[in-house]
C-alpha cells in the first residue's frame, strides 16, 4: 500500500507534467528555424529574367554598345569580369574595394562592372564611388534556403544581360577581399598565354569553381529535402559539393540560367536545416554534369575551415591582419595564387586599408596589394603592349564586319 502510493506520486506527476510541456514546449524550446519558401510570384519573376538572359545572343547593332576608344584606335570592347556582390549586411570593405578598382584603370577602357544583391530586409546603405547605382532588384536570401542560389542567378542575369563585354563573372560576398591588384586578377583569369590559342578556337577559358565528391557529411547533405525526392535529375553519384564563392565563364553562367531541371529538385524547402546549404551543390552539382571538363574543380576564393562552428568559417580579426598573412592566404597548390579570401570581420577594414598602401615604393610597401607590378608574384605573366595588342584583336560583336565570325568565337572562348 505504501510502496504503491510512493510510486503513485511520481507517475501522477508525471502525467500532469505532459501537457504543461506540450503548452510551455515552445517557450522553453529554442524554435526551429523555418527557412522561407520561394513563393509563385518570385519563381516567375526570376525566371522571365533567366529566360531573357540565357536566350541565344542576338549580334548588336554597333551603336547600342558602349564603347571605349583605345590608345591603338581601334573601338573594340576588351572582355570584362563582372564582380557579383552578394550582400546580407552593409559593404564594410568598400573602400578596400574602391583601391582595387581605382587600380584599374588602363589607358583606354574600364575592365569591369559591379553589381550589388543586397537582402531588402538588411537595410544596406549605398556606399558610394563605384558601388554607386550598382544595386540589382533584389529579394530576401536565407541560409538554409534555395533563395541564395536565386540571388546568385539573379545577379548572373542582371550582368549578363546588362554588358555583352562580361567574360567573367565572379559571384564574392560583404565578408570578402581582394589578395591582388586588378591587374593581376584580370591577367589571371585572361591567362594571356591562352589568349591567341583561344582566338584560333584551340582553348576555351575555364570556370572557377570547386567541384568536390568525397565530402562526409555529403549523404546527409543529399538527404536533407527528405529521402530519394533528389531522384531521378540527380542521383547520389552526381551530386557534388563546393564552395558558392565561383568566377563562372560567359558560357556556364548562361547554362545556370538555362537550367530548370536541377532547380526543380533544389528548390525545394529544406527538412533538416543543419545539414542544408542548398547553393553549396546547386552550382557545383550542375556545372559538373554538364561541363566537367570545362572547370579547374577548385575557387580562386580562400577560406579558412580550421576550427569552424556552425557551418562558419574562421572569421579573421585586427590582431590578424598583417602583410604576412595576406601572403599566407595568397599561396596555393594549384595552377594560381589565390585571388580572393574571406571571412573578415568588419572592423579589419582600417589594418587592411594600413596594409594596401600603394603610395610608397614598392620594396617598402611589404603589403602592398594592390601594386601594380606584381612580376614576381606566382606563376603570373605582366601585362605587356604584346598582351594588350592580343586582346584588342580579339574578336567581339562591336565590329559589324566581324559579327558573323565572332559571335559563335566569343560564346565558345567564355
Ligand atoms: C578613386 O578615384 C577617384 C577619382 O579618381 C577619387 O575621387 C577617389 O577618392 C578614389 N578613391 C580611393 C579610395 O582612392
Ligand atoms: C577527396 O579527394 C581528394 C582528391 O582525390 C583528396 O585529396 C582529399 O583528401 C579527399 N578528401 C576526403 C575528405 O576524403
Ligand atoms: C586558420 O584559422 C586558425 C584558427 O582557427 C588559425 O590558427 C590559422 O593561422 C589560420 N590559417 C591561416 C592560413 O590563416
Ligand atoms: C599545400 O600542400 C602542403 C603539403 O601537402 C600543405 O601542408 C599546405 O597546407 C597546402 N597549402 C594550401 C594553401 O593548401
Amino acid at each position: 500500500m505504501l510502496s504503491s502510493s510512493y510510486t503513485f506520486i511520481p507517475t501522477f506527476f508525471l502525467l500532469l507534467s505532459l501537457p504543461l510541456l506540450f503548452l510551455l514546449g515552445p517557450r522553453i524550446l529554442p524554435p526551429r528555424h523555418v527557412p522561407p519558401i520561394i513563393s509563385l510570384p518570385d519563381e516567375l519573376d526570376d525566371l522571365s529574367l533567366f529566360r531573357k538572359a540565357s536566350a541565344p545572343e542576338p549580334p548588336r547593332p554597333r551603336s547600342s554598345l558602349p564603347s571605349s576608344k583605345s590608345r591603338l584606335g581601334s573601338t573594340n570592347p576588351r572582355p570584362k569580369i563582372a564582380f557579383l556582390f552578394l550582400a546580407n549586411s552593409p559593404l564594410h570593405f568598400s573602400p578596400l574595394w574602391q583601391l582595387f578598382f581605382n587600380h584599374s584603370h588602363t589607358p583606354t577602357a574600364r575592365l569591369y562592372n559591379i553589381y550589388i544583391h543586397g537582402d531588402p530586409t538588411a537595410q544596406i546603405n549605398p556606399p558610394g564611388g563605384v558601388f554607386a547605382d550598382r544595386f540589382v532588384p533584389a529579394k530576401r536570401t536565407s541560409r538554409s534556403s534555395p533563395t541564395l542560389i536565386s540571388a546568385a542567378r539573379r545577379l548572373l542575369a542582371t550582368a549578363l544581360l546588362d554588358d555583352p563585354a562580361n567574360a567573367f563573372f565572379a559571384l564574392l560576398s560583404q565578408h570578402c577581399i581582394p589578395l591582388h591588384s586588378f591587374q593581376f586578377v584580370y591577367n589571371t583569369l585572361f591567362d594571356p598565354s591562352s589568349i591567341q590559342l583561344a582566338q584560333l578556337g584551340q582553348f576555351q577559358y575555364p570556370s572557377f569553381i570547386e567541384i568536390l565528391s568525397n565530402e562526409s557529411t555529403l549523404w546527409d547533405r543529399y538527404n536533407a529535402r527528405g529521402r530519394n525526392v533528389m531522384l531521378p535529375e540527380v542521383p547520389f553519384d552526381k551530386f557534388r559539393v563546393g564552395s558558392q564563392f565561383f568566377i563562372l565563364t560567359r558560357r556556364h553562367a548562361r547554362v545556370v540560367l538555362r537550367d530548370r531541371r536541377l532547380w526543380r529538385k533544389f528548390r525545394l524547402p529544406c527538412l533538416k536545416v543543419e545539414s542544408c546549404y542548398p547553393e553549396e551543390h546547386y552550382f557545383p552539382t550542375l556545372l559538373s554534369m554538364e561541363d566537367p571538363n570545362g572547370c579547374t574543380h577548385y575557387t580562386l576564393t580562400r577560406v579558412n575551415w580550421t576550427d569552424s562552428s556552425n557551418g562558419h568559417p574562421h572569421t579573421y580579426r585586427p590582431p590578424e591582419v598583417s602583410p604576412e598573412l595576406i601572403y599566407r592566404l595568397r599561396e596555393s597548390n594549384l595552377t594560381y595564387s589565390y585571388l580572393f579570401a574571406r571571412k573578415f570581420s568588419p572592423d579589419c577594414l582600417q589594418p587592411l586599408l594600413d596594409i594596401a598602401d600603394d603610395v610608397r615604393p614598392k620594396q617598402e610597401a611589404l603589403g602592398s596589394f594592390f601594386c601594380r607590378d606584381e612580376k614576381d608574384a606566382v606563376g603570373v605573366t605582366t601585362w605587356d603592349e604584346g598582351l594588350e595588342e592580343a586582346i584588342e584583336k580579339m574578336p567581339t560583336t562591336e565590329n559589324p564586319k566581324q559579327v558573323q565570325l565572332s559571335r559563335p568565337v566569343l560564346e565558345e572562348q567564355y
